[in-house]
C-alpha cells in the first residue's frame, strides 16, 4: 500500500506542479538554490523581490491589514517583503497568499521596528547603552526576537547604531549613544540576540543595522538634515559600529535619509559598494528607508524617479521600502538598457539569500501560529528581564548628604510630577505594540516598596510641555506634608524618536519652575529624570541634593526606579552620552579634538564661551553608586613596545564604601601626536565588576594595535609610532594614567 501511495502522490505532484514551477530546494548550496531560481524567474518577479510595501497598522489599533490592491501584487510575485504586518494570523494569512497562489511561492519576508520590545517593551536603547553590560543588552534583543517571531516577523530594523554627538537630534534615543566603541559593543550584543545562533531557527530575526550612515551627524541636530563630514570622521567615528555589526553576522542594513557631503545614502555608490561590498565585502542586502530613493529628487540629485531608482540600484540599494520607484520605473531602465538587468539580479540574489539563510523557503511560516504567539509574549520571564536591564540602565547623577537611598518605613512621601502617574510616556518611542496598561509608573514602584505605615501622596504639578501652573499650589502642599519629595520630571515620551529633534535642552513647559517652588518648601527633593537625549539641567544639578536619571525604561520603569530609590538595587549605570550644561554647549562630547587653545574656565583665548564653562554638566561614563571605587596601581606590561604587539593594562579598583556594588571600570587612550590631530581620549575597554564592599579586584585588560589604529594622513588605517597615554576610572574624566611608547 505504501509503495502504491508513494507512486500515486508522486504522479500527482508531478501533474500539479505542471501548473506551478514549484520550487522544492534540493541539497544544494543556497548560490544554486538562487541560480536555479532567478533562471526562471520573469523581470517582473525579480524586480517584485527589490520591492517593500507597508501594510496598514495605524488604522486599527493592535492590528495590521493589507489592501486588496496590495494581495494582487503578492499573487503575481509583485512583493518581496512587507513592513509593519505583524501577528502570527495576519502574517500567516499573507504568506499563505505567496506560497498558495504565486507562481513561483517565493516567500515573503515581514520587517518591523523591534527596537526595544515587540510587546514587553524594554528600556529605549540609549537607555541600554547606559547599562555598559552587553550581556544584558544581548539577553533584551534575544526576548525581542523570540515575541516579534512568534507574532510571525522575520526581520527587525534594528539596531540603530548612529553615534549621536549633538542631543538636540530627536533619534539619539534610538543608538547607544556618541562613542563608536561603546556603540560597537551595543551593536554587536544587539545582532546577536535578534539574530541568535542560527538565522533558520524559528526565534531569529534577521537583523538590520541603520541608518548607514553618519545620519546623527545631522546639521544642528535637525532630523533628516544635511550631513558634512569629513571620510576621516566618516570612518573613525560613524561607521565602526556599522563594522562591528557586520563582523557580528548582521544580515542587512539600512541606508540613511541623509546626504553624506553631497550624496545621499540612498544614492552613495562610495558608501553602498566602494566600502560596504568590495571594502567589507558584505554579502547581506541593503533597505532604502522609507521613500529615500523617491526623496532624491527631493534632495536634487535626480530630476524624476526613474533616475532615482537608476541612482539607488546602481549605488547598491536592493530592495525599495515604499518609495515605488522600483515596482514603477526599475522594469523600463532594463528593457531600455538604461541598466544591466545584471544589478538586478545581483540584488534579487541578496535577498534571496537572506531568505533561505531563514530558513523560509523550508518553512515560510516558521512559528508563525496564533496560539503559540500568546505563549510567548508577556511572559513572566520576559517582564523580568526588562526590569532587570531597566535596573542596570539607571544612572545616579547626584547624591549629596546620602539622600539616598531612601528608608522604606518613611512616614510621608509626596511623589510629584507630570511623569510620576505616566503610563504612556515610559515606554519612549518605537513602542510598537507595547501595551501602556502593563506599565509599572513610578507612583506606583514607590506604594509598592511603603508599608502601611507610610503615607504616599501624589500630585502631578503641571503638565511636560505647556504653561500652566495651576497645579502648583496642590503640589507645594502634598510637599509641605511630606517628609521628602520624589519629582518626576523631564521629556514626554514621544518628544524624542524619528522627527522629534529639540531647539533646547532645557526641561520643557514650567517643569523647572515647579522644582524651584517645591525646593522653597525646604523639603528635600529627589528628582527622577524620564528623557531620550541629555538634558541641560544646571539648577537642578546646584540645587536639589539627588537626581536619578531613569530614561524610558519600559514596562517595568517605576519597578526599577522604585528598587534603586529604596536601596534594593544599587545603581551602576553610566552616562553614554555627554550631558551639556546648555544648549548652546551641543555638539558636546568626549573624545574632542584638544584644538590649539583646549577651552579651559580659567583662560579666556581658549576655545570656549564667554558666558559658561568650557566643561559639561556631567561627563561620558559619569554614574554615582551608593558606594564608593578607588582607583590604584596603573601598570603596564611595557613602557614601550613596537608596532603590531599587545600592551596588557593592569588597575585595581577597591570598592571603600558601604555598599556591594557593581563598578564599569573604564579605559581610554590618547594618541599624544599623529600625523592628523587625535581625540583628546578614546574609549578602548571597559569591564562592568561587583565588588563587596571593602573588596579590591585587579582588573586586566589587553590593548592590540588595532586598538591604537587610526585613518592616517595618507587615509590608511595605521598605528603610527610615538607617545601614548593610558587612562583608568570610574568616568571619562576622573582617571589616573600612565604612558608607554610605541616603536617602529
Ligand atoms: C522610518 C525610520 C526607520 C524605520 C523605517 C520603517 O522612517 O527612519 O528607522 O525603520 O521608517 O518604519
Amino acid at each position: 500500500m505504501k509503495q502504491k501511495f508513494t507512486s500515486v502522490f508522486t504522479l500527482a505532484f508531478i501533474v500539479l506542479s505542471s501548473f506551478f514551477t514549484v520550487i522544492k530546494p534540493q541539497d544544494k548550496t543556497i548560490e544554486s538554490k538562487i541560480d536555479s531560481l532567478l533562471s526562471i524567474m520573469t523581470l517582473d518577479e525579480k524586480i517584485g523581490q527589490l520591492t517593500q510595501l507597508s501594510a496598514n497598522s495605524w488604522e486599527f489599533p493592535g492590528k495590521s491589514v493589507i489592501s486588496d490592491e496590495q494581495k494582487e501584487a503578492v499573487k503575481k510575485g509583485g512583493v518581496g517583503s512587507f513592513l509593519n504586518l505583524f501577528g502570527a494570523e495576519a502574517t500567516r494569512q499573507v504568506q499563505k497568499i505567496a506560497i498558495e497562489q504565486s507562481r513561483l511561492k517565493i516567500p515573503i519576508i515581514f520587517g518591523y521596528d523591534v527596537i526595544h520590545g515587540y510587546k514587553t517593551t524594554f528600556p529605549v536603547p540609549l537607555a541600554e547603552a547606559a547599562s555598559w553590560d552587553p550581556e544584558a543588552v544581548e539577553k533584551s534583543s534575544r526576548i525581542q526576537a523570540i515575541e516579534a517571531s512568534a507574532a510571525g516577523i522575520n526581520w527587525t530594523f534594528a539596531p540603530m547604531v548612529d553615534i549621536a554627538r549633538d542631543a538636540r537630534w530627536g533619534r539619539i534615543v534610538e543608538g547607544s549613544g556618541e562613542d563608536p566603541y561603546l556603540g560597537s559593543v551595543m551593536a554587536k550584543a544587539r545582532v546577536k540576540g535578534f539574530q541568535g545562533n542560527n538565522l533558520a531557527d524559528n526565534t531569529s530575526l534577521l537583523a538590520c543595522v541603520k541608518h548607514f550612515a553618519g545620519y546623527g551627524a545631522a546639521e544642528g541636530g535637525r532630523d533628516y538634515n544635511t550631513v558634512d563630514i569629513s571620510e576621516r570622521t566618516l570612518r573613525d567615528i560613524y561607521l565602526r559600529p556599522f563594522k562591528a555589526a557586520l563582523d557580528a553576522g548582521a544580515g542587512s542594513f539600512m541606508c540613511s535619509f541623509n546626504e553624506i557631503s553631497g550624496v545621499p545614502s540612498s544614492a552613495n555608490k562610495h558608501l553602498l559598494t566602494d566600502i560596504f561590498r568590495k571594502e567589507w565585502k558584505a554579502d547581506g542586502f541593503i533597505l532604502s528607508d522609507w521613500n529615500s530613493i523617491g526623496e532624491l529628487v527631493v534632495h536634487g540629485i535626480a530630476a524624476n524617479t526613474k533616475e532615482a531608482a537608476k541612482l539607488a540600484i546602481t549605488a547598491g540599494v536592493d530592495m525599495d521600502m515604499e518609495s515605488g520607484c522600483y515596482k514603477n520605473d526599475l522594469k523600463d531602465l532594463a528593457v531600455g538598457k538604461k541598466i544591466s538587468e545584471d544589478v538586478i539580479n545581483e540584488s534579487a540574489r541578496r535577498i534571496l539569500r537572506a531568505k533561505y539563510k531563514l530558513g523560509l523557503f523550508d518553512n515560510p511560516y516558521k512559528n508563525c501560529n496564533p496560539e503559540l504567539e500568546k505563549t510567548k509574549i508577556l511572559t513572566k520571564e520576559n517582564i523580568a528581564a526588562a526590569l532587570d536591564v531597566a535596573k542596570k540602565s539607571i544612572v545616579l547623577l547626584k547624591n549629596d548628604k546620602n539622600t539616598l537611598p531612601l528608608i522604606k518605613d518613611i512616614k510621608t512621601i509626596a511623589v510629584i510630577g507630570p511623569l510620576a502617574a505616566s503610563k504612556a510616556d515610559p515606554l519612549g518611542s518605537w513602542e510598537q505594540q507595547g501595551d501602556s496598561n502593563n506599565t509599572v509608573t513610578v507612583l506606583e514602584g514607590v506604594k509598592s516598596k511603603l508599608g502601611s505605615g507610610s503615607k504616599v501622596i501624589y500630585s502631578k504639578g503641571c503638565e511636560i510641555d505647556e504653561t500652566g501652573k495651576g497645579g502648583f499650589a496642590d503640589a507645594i502642599n502634598a510637599a509641605k506634608e511630606a517628609d521628602k519629595i520624589i519629582l518626576v520630571i523631564g521629556e514626554g515620551g514621544h518628544m524624542s524618536g524619528e522627527a522629534g529633534s529639540r531647539s533646547s535642552l532645557e526641561l520643557p513647559g514650567v517643569q523647572e519652575e515647579l522644582a524651584k517652588a517645591l525646593y522653597e518648601t525646604g523639603k528635600p527633593v529627589i528628582a527622577v529624570l524620564m528623557n531620550g537625549r541629555p538634558l541641560a539641567i544646571p539648577w537642578l544639578s546646584q540645587n536639589v541634593p539627588a537626581i536619578v536619571e531613569g530614561w524610558f525604561l519600559g514596562h517595568q520603569a517605576g519597578a526599577a526606579i522604585a528598587d534603586v530609590l529604596f536601596g534594593d538595587y544599587n545603581p551602576s549605570g553610566k552616562l553614554p552620552v555627554t550631558f551639556p550644561i546648555a544648549t548652546g554647549q551641543v555638539p558636546a562630547y568626549y573624545n574632542h579634538k584638544s584644538t590649539g587653545r583646549p577651552g579651559n574656565d580659567t583662560v579666556v583665548f581658549s576655545s570656549r564661551y564667554k558666558d559658561i564653562t568650557p566643561n559639561p554638566l556631567y561627563p561620558f561614563g559619569f554614574g554615582l553608586s551608593y558606594t564608593k571605587f578607588d582607583y590604584s596601581n596603573l601598570t603596564l606590561s611595557a613602557n614601550k613596545i613596537k608596532i603590531g604587539e599587545d600592551i596588557k593594562v593592569a588597575v585595581d579598583v577597591k570598592n571603600s564604601g558601604n555598599y556591594d556594588g557593581e563598578e564599569v571600570v573604564q579605559l581610554y587612550v590618547q594618541d599624544i601626536a599623529g600625523s592628523v590631530t587625535r581625540p583628546v581620549k578614546e574609549l578602548k575597554r571597559f569591564k562592568k565588576v561587583f565588588l563587596k564592599k571593602g573588596e579590591t579586584k585587579k582588573m586586566e585588560f589587553t590593548l592590540t594595535d588595532n586598538d591604537l589604529a587610526f585613518y592616517n594622513i595618507d587615509m590608511k588605517f595605521t598605528v603610527e609610532p610615538g607617545m601614548f597615554k593610558v587612562f583608568a576610572g570610574t568616568n571619562s574624566e576622573e582617571l589616573i594614567s600612565a604612558d608607554f611608547e610605541v616603536t617602529e
